[in-house]
This record gives structure tokens, sequence and C-alpha cells, in this order.
């Protein structure tokens, strides 16, 4: 049996990782993997194969970054022919980046399965370009692999016959278990002088936020109150750097004498920096599993999550943009969690192994 498994963006590395590794278990499965460098930097991309262990990508395609539909385009371009050429019985993709309908799109034009690893979470926010690549890579795929009870739901209400639904857990918890404890000697808390010290983590990336300026002003504004109560580290997208130079931010952001803009980490000193953090604020998706898990309040900024299972039963709390809410949100998480913190089921460790024991069986 063989299987061509795909990443192509910074959130899928720590996905592939532990999928990977499952693989290993079994001689009769020959794996492939591809990526299309939807992210090439060496700290978007490089740093995390090295810390996370995994192997050397068979092919890499070169995409690079370009407007949704080239971006797309390319990915596909690239991709048909090694498809053609090696013939997979299934073509596996993970997440919701355009590497992963790109890819998804391929192999099913060419009659090769696809598995969706992820698969089912909704925002129900179609203006959202990871909405768009959830719902497409879920509606022509073969085996759709679940986090969340939330995912299974959603596909059985847009009509997914359930016999190729699997909630199987959380390959990013997976990695995050693996890693936690080499990550806590990281000595990235020492690096930025942040040992004994409460501090917040903030992250930001998605275009609804940083795309527009007075978005990202009103979000400079809560930070502005923020920073005065806690020291905040803000690790930068590349994204999220060029936004702030095109559209006059720097200045403000520089005004702001606790807020330390930094890099973007690797996986291991994120993980430290998180773990440590009394709080985070985000609008990634993964960073909500996370923060879960750790237990550490996490403020979404975003008016929604597509992974409603940090809300019920973790430490996630949306705040949106608006800058009353969002310290509000902050004033709340500091005074303490209102609840006891679970871990949502199958958050375990083991989702990867799940997930390669179904295409076994299945393929
Ligand atoms: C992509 C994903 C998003 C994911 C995010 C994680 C899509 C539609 N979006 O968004 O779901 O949460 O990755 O990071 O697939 N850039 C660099 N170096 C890189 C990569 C990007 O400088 O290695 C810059 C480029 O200017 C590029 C911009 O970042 O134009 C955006 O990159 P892109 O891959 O298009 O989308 P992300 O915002 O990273």
């Amino acid at each position: 049996m063989k299987i061509v498994n795909v990443v192509g963006a910074r959130p899928n590395f720590m996905k592939i990782a532990p999928i990977m590794d499952a693989y290993k278990a079994f001689n009769d499965i020959e794996t492939l993997l591809v990526h299309t460098g939807q992210h090439y930097d060496e700290k978007m991309s490089r740093l995390f194969f090295n810390e996370l262990g995994i192997p050397e990508p068979d092919i890499y395609l070169e995409v690079g970054s370009a407007s949704h539909a080239v971006q797309t385009a390319e990915i596909m371009k690239a991709f048909e022919p090694v498809v053609l050429d090696h013939k997979p019985d299934a073509v596996l993709v993970v997440g919701d980046v355009n590497s992963t309908i790109a890819c998804g799109l391929v192999a099913v034009k060419l009659d090769v399965k696809l598995a969706h690893v992820e698969a089912g979470l909704r925002s129900f926010d179609r203006s959202m370009p990871e909405e768009i690549n959830r719902v497409l890579t879920d509606s022509i795929s073969e085996l759709l692999f679940c986090t969340e009870q939330s995912g299974v739901d959603n596909l059985i209400h847009e009509g997914i016959p359930e016999d190729k639904i699997f909630l199987v857990g959380n390959v990013m918890i997976d990695t995050l278990q693996k890693n936690l404890e080499k990550a806590q000697r990281s000595d990235i808390l020492d690096h930025l002088r942040l040992n004994n010290t409460d501090f917040a983590v903030l992250t930001l990336h998605r275009p609804s936020n940083v795309d527009d300026p007075s978005t990202f002003n009103r979000i400079v504004d809560a930070l502005k109150i923020i920073q005065k109560n806690i020291p905040i580290v803000f690790p930068i997208h590349p994204r999220t750097h060029k936004n702030l130079s095109n559209n006059g931010l720097v200045e403000r952001i520089n005004e702001l004498p606790n807020l330390q803009v930094i890099e973007p980490l690797g996986y291991l000193d994120f993980l430290k920096l998180m773990s440590s953090a009394r709080i985070v604020l985000t609008d990634s998706g993964g960073i909500q599993e996370e923060t879960t898990i750790l237990k550490v309040p996490c403020l979404t900024l975003r008016e929604n999550t597509e992974r409603p299972i940090t809300l019920e039963i973790g430490s996630n709390q949306i705040v949106g943009t608006d800058p009353d809410k969002i310290i509000e949100g902050f004033e709340q998480a500091m005074a303490g969690p209102s609840r006891n913190l679970e871990i949502p089921p199958l958050w375990d460790g083991r989702a990867a192994e799940r997930i390669v024991r179904i295409l076994k069986d299945k393929l």
C-alpha cells in the first residue's frame, strides 16, 4: 500500500509528524512525504522538520507565496505529476491551508482516494479562506478523521456518509505530549528575560485581523491597556510583520514598552513559552487546542471558532476584536478559571496510531 502525504504550511508540520511516525509500525505501508513549499522561511518550515524529527520530504514543490488562486493553481500543477508518477492508493492531507485543498483536488481528479486529517471543523464563516478549504476538502474526501464530536456532527449534517467518518482525536496533541518534556529544557525564558515573571503571549496572523488596518488598530488599542498589567511577548508571523510596516503600525507598536515583538519561534521554544504563560491571546486555531491541554487561559481574538470543544470544556474564550471585550475577557481570565478544565475525549497522544490503523483497514 502506498500513501502520499502532503504538508505545506507551518501548522501542517506538527500534524504530520506523529502520522509519519505511526506508519513505521507497518512495514507493508510505503509512504512518500511531499512539501508544497507554501511556507519556506527557515523559521516557518525547516526548523520544525529538525525539531520534530519529521523525515526529509521526498519531494519539494517549491511553490512559495502568491495570491490564493495562483498559489493553489501552482500547487495543483506541481502535484499532479507526483500523483501520476507514484500512483498511490491514497493521498493524505491535513488541516485547512491552501496546500490541503490543492492537493486534495488533484488526488480525486486522478481517481485517487483522499484522506483528510482534522475533518469537519467549521467556523461557519465563509469569509475565512480556511473555511472554504475545509468545506471543499471534506466534500471530496473518502476517509475523514475528526478531532472532536462537533466535526462528526457537522459532516453528518452536510450529508457525508457515516462510514467515512472517524473520531480519532487530535494529532496536534500527539505532538504536544511527545515534546512537552523536551520543550521544558528550552532556554527561551532566560533569553527573553522572563524567568519568574508573569507574562502574556500574543500571536496574530489571520487576514481578517492583520490585513485590515482598522481591526489591527483596535487590537493594538486593547494591547496598549493589557501591556500595562502584564508584559506581552509577540512572536510575529511574516504576514503580520509585512502588514505592520505597510499600515504604518510599527510606530504604535514601538510605543508600547511592555510589548516585545520577536521573530517566529520554533516548536519547542514556543511550547515552552506558551506553557509558562499566564495567558495567551491569539487568532490561531491550533493554539486554542494546545492551551486547552496546557490549561493556560486563552483569549481568541476572533468572532468565532471552528473548535467549539475548547470553549465547552477548555480554557478558551472568544473575545473578538472589540477593545472593550478583549479587556473584559482579559480581566475575567486573570481572575482564574470559573470551572474545572477537562481534556477533550481522545486527546490522549494516540490519534496518529488510530488514523494509520484505519487507513490500513480501509484502503
Ligand atoms: C497560512 C494558512 C493559514 C495558517 C497559516 C499559518 C492558507 C489560506 N492560510 O496562512 O490557514 O493558519 O498559514 O501560518 O493556506 N510568508 C513568508 N514566509 C513564509 C511564508 C509566508 O514571508 O515562509 C509571507 C509571505 O509574504 C506571504 C504571507 O506570509 O505572502 C502569507 O503566507 P500564506 O502562506 O499565503 O498564508 P499565511 O498567512 O501564512
